[in-house]
């Protein structure tokens, strides 16, 4: 029996820079069954209606990562994506190029800076100088090490947490969700050479960036958990080089500060964080901040139930976290 055919209300960001002054919508009326992906749909319309319309794909298995898009304003793949699901909560379907990157024309962005930030965090093994892998046979691992990649070898590169990340559209700065899930990765490779330089560079080319938002790891189609894996290389990179910079004082004082009293003293974080000097440059917001919250000047009192707080500490320090290499 055919499968019953939906109407499907198809609107797609269109910019082709050498006709087009700005980017608009194009309107596309398809009939189509529940199951196929949105891909398919593009494609479709791509045969029939319009075939300039311009999109990157090649596997059409989730496979390849080349295309992510926003689906609904979602990162997703498209040919991951069925469209039923979408009509089912959305109504119509609208299709946009993926965030954070210029758009070359219609859905294709320009990926350099993306690939630039790989490229940044050397997504190879170095080698030892001390302790040389053998040349004449391969370098076997335990399971045990392999687990310690946790997901990160299924990540392929499609890009859709790096159009999810606020931390990307806030300071281009920041290496990104996918390029710190492949430096986890190499950071726990027992075969790499560099786990300790590795850890002390990534510091100020942005790790603490990371808002925690955990949007990367909703956007990612293959469950890397791009976010947990940036948490692990905060508490790494604090293992290696304790408070080096703001990002990691501001880590430890935020944890010891709660662990004192149950509740955040604000002033002694600023301190914490940025030091004396650093305070001192804060002065005209501290004052700005005091007019409107006087109570933030003023030392907390340990809040009733710090025990249990205690007690929730205890539990992740015992958290089975993988430890530095
Ligand atoms: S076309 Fe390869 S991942 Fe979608």
């Amino acid at each position: 029996m055919a499968a019953e055919l939906l109407d499907v209300p198809l609107d797609v960001y269109r910019f082709d820079p050498q006709r087009d002054k700005k980017p608009h919508y194009a309107h596309y009326d398809l009939k189509l069954p529940a199951h196929t992906p949105v891909l398919s749909a593009l494609l479709k319309v791509r045969t029939d209606l319009d075939p300039t319309l311009t999109l990157r794909y090649s596997c059409r298995s989730a496979i390849c990562g080349s295309c992510a898009m926003l689906v609904n304003s979602k990162s997703r793949l498209a040919c991951q994506t069925p469209i039923g699901p979408e009509l089912a909560r959305h109504g119509r379907i609208v299709i946009d190029p993926m965030r954070n990157q210029p758009v070359l024309r219609d859905l294709v962005v320009d990926a350099d800076t993306f690939w630039q930030n790989y490229r940044k965090i050397e997504p190879h093994l170095i080698p030892d100088e001390q302790h040389p892998l053998p040349t004449d046979r391969e370098s076997p691992m335990t399971p045990e090490e392999v687990d310690r990649f946790q997901e990160t070898p299924r990540c392929i590169a499609c890009g859709a947490c790096y159009s999810a990340c606020p931390a990307v559209e806030a300071d281009a700065a920041f290496p990104g969700p996918m390029a710190l899930a492949k430096l986890y990765r190499f950071v726990v490779d027992p075969r790499d050479g560099a786990t300790e330089a590795r850890l002390v560079k990534i510091q100020p080319e942005g790790l603490w960036l990371c808002l925690r938002c955990h949007l990367c790891t909703e956007a990612c189609p293959k469950d890397v958990r791009p976010s947990e894996r940036i948490r692990d290389l905060k508490e790494m990179a604090i293992a290696v080089q304790g408070g080096s910079e703001n990002g990691s004082r501001h880590a430890i004082g935020f944890k010891d500060n709660i662990r004192e009293k149950g509740i955040l003293n604000e002033m002694k974080l600023v301190r914490q964080t940025s030091g004396i000097a650093g305070m001192l440059s804060q002065i005209p917001q501290g004052i700005k901040l005091a007019r409107k919250k006087p109570e933030l000047l003023r030392s907390p009192h340990r809040i009733a139930g710090q025990d249990e707080v205690e007690k929730l500490y205890e539990i992740l320090d015992g958290d089975d976290r993988p430890e530095t290499p």
